[in-house]
């Protein structure tokens, strides 16, 4: 892809739109820095640093986090597991996390392994709650999750963005990636962008757009009134 500039500023929250198979993953997994993603031109600004040719591990370090669309199973690492090496030594919120995220019957299972849809998505973000990332990548949070669990997951990621704080008070950013848009009834988006043909055509209010995708589809994009566009 090419054509993707987005500028996130501290306790922003932006959404990406864009129809299958664009490259909305991979554009996420290339800011985490999955080491099968090559950036071959452009660069990746993070907190005024450079950080295109860090690994993926120096970027968590730094402070980016990401819900994956389809994580990966990990057979032979359970959920207790993975959670005691994000929170290190502090306990603090963990308990009430697993609770929040009603994940106390998983701890002893084996990451993701045979998880239901919405379960795999639960425990995605509860690991970015413990996590606390300076800027959160969320990747479809709300595919295939119930009516019920849609809540528990627009209230994670609410805190997960500190929604709850003022903007100047916050130190936590989001990119959530959306097909249905129900996140938007659950936390305060402050833009929305379309990524169409490999690019990001327009940045303008998430909800605008959205409406403007239910209505037009994806393919009236680009011809839409350039007083959205600009
Ligand atoms: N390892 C791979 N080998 C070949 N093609 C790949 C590979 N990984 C991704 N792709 C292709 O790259 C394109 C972009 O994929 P990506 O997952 O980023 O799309 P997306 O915008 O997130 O779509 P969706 O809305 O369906 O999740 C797709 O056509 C996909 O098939
Ligand atoms: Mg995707």
């Amino acid at each position: 892809m090419e054509g993707v500039n987005i500028n996130i500023k501290k306790g922003e929250t932006h959404v990406l739109f864009g129809p299958n198979g664009v490259g909305k993953s991979s554009l996420l997994m290339a800011i985490m820095g999955f080491p099968k993603y090559k950036i071959v031109d452009g660069k990746i600004i993070f907190k005024g640093e450079n950080i295109t040719n860090l690994s993926i591990y120096e970027r968590a370090r730094r402070g980016i986090g990401i819900a994956l669309q389809k994580p990966p199973a990990i057979k032979g690492v359970t959920l207790k597991k993975i959670i005691e090496i994000l929170n290190g030594k502090s306990k603090l919120k963990v308990e009430e996390y697993i609770d929040q995220m009603k994940m106390r019957d998983f701890l002893n299972r084996d990451l993701n392994y045979k998880f239901s849809g919405g379960e795999v998505k639960r425990a995605e973000l509860l690991q970015l709650l413990i996590q606390k990332p300076s800027l959160s990548l969320i990747d479809e949070p709300e595919s295939g999750v119930d009516v019920d669990n849609i809540k528990i997951v627009g209230e994670a990621i609410r805190k997960a963005l500190e929604k709850d704080k003022h903007i100047w008070e916050r130190k936590s950013s989001g990119l959530i990636i959306t097909h249905t848009g129900a996140i938007l009834d659950y936390i305060k988006a402050d833009y929305g962008h379309i990524m169409i043909d490999n690019k990001v055509k327009c940045t303008a209010n998430p909800r605008d757009i959205f409406d403007y995708i239910l209505k037009n589809g994806f393919k009236e994009c680009g011809k839409c009134p350039k007083s959205m566009l600009d």
